[in-house]
């Protein structure tokens, strides 16, 4: 595969992103960035990093951009795969501003970003069953997604947690920073004609087929049977 890409995942709180991202990037051999799993790793294990971002996202709100262009910075530095796909950043149009300027520094390609949608209703729904692994990060909903064993991870057998920021009044400035803040993101792709949009109303693995649908460009190319040369914005 010629060059080195970048595909932002995009999407409100609770459409899948996690969900996806994570089994895209099993399968297909692609790099995979969550800026929450790593700020939750952080506060975690107490690092100056988990110490400031703490707070912001106890609250719902977005982590100030500087502290977040330096973890993608670092991020895109350490890595030697010829696909990275971001969950999470850029959330703010400045974000997506670094992130082209760090792109170009580190010889990497912004492909696009792919948008999941659905409604809020079903966005709260899915937030207040989820439960994840704090030790590998599984994903799991208590209504549509239960683990095997009541509560226990599949693949790693650690209790499972509700995040703090799933509590309905968080989740609630969370959807409400979305719409203020991210939204913007969303034009900021749709504008330079990089932008693919999921309906994620739908089963995991229908809504994992029409993501694999939007990407198949970029699956191909893996493939060597296609270029992405000519496609950089
Ligand atoms: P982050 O961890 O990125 O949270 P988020 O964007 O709010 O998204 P979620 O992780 O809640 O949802 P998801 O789309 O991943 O859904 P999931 O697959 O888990 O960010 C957390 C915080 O960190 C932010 O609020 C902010 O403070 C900070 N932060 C992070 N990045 C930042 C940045 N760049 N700038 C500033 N601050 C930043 O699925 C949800 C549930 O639904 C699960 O239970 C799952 O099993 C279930 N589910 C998934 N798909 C389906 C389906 N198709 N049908 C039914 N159920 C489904
Ligand atoms: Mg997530």
């Amino acid at each position: 595969m010629e060059g080195r890409w970048l595909i932002v995942l995009l999407g409100p709180p609770g459409v899948g992103k996690g969900t996806q991202g994570q089994r895209l990037a099993r399968e297909l051999g692609w790099h995979y960035v969550a800026t929450g799993d790593l700020l939750r790793e952080a506060i975690q294990k107490g690092t100056p990093l988990g110490q400031r971002a703490k707070s912001f996202m106890e609250r719902g709100d977005l982590v100030p951009d500087e502290i977040m262009t330096g973890l993608i910075s670092e991020a895109l530095r350490s890595v030697n795969r010829p696909v990275i796909l971001l969950d999470g950043f850029p959330r703010t149009v400045a974000q997506a501003t670094a992130l082209d300027r760090l792109a170009e520094r580190e010889g990497w390609r912004v492909w696009g970003a792919v948008l999941l949608t659905a409604e809020e209703e079903e966005l709260i729904d899915r937030l207040s069953g989820r439960r994840i692994c704090p030790r590998c990060g599984a994903i799991y909903n208590l209504r549509t997604q239960p683990p095997r064993e009541d509560e226990k991870c599949d693949r790693c057998k650690s209790p499972l947690v509700q995040r703090g920021d799933d509590r309905p009044w968080v989740v609630r400035k969370r959807l409400a920073v979305y719409r203020d803040e991210t939204r913007p993101v969303v034009q900021f792709y749709r504008r330079r004609d990089a932008l693919w949009e999921v309906d994620a109303n739908a089963d995991p693995d229908r809504v994992y087929e029409r993501l694999k649908g939007q990407l198949g460009v970029v699956i191909r190319c893996q493939k060597g049977r296609e270029s992405l040369q000519g496609r950089s914005f």
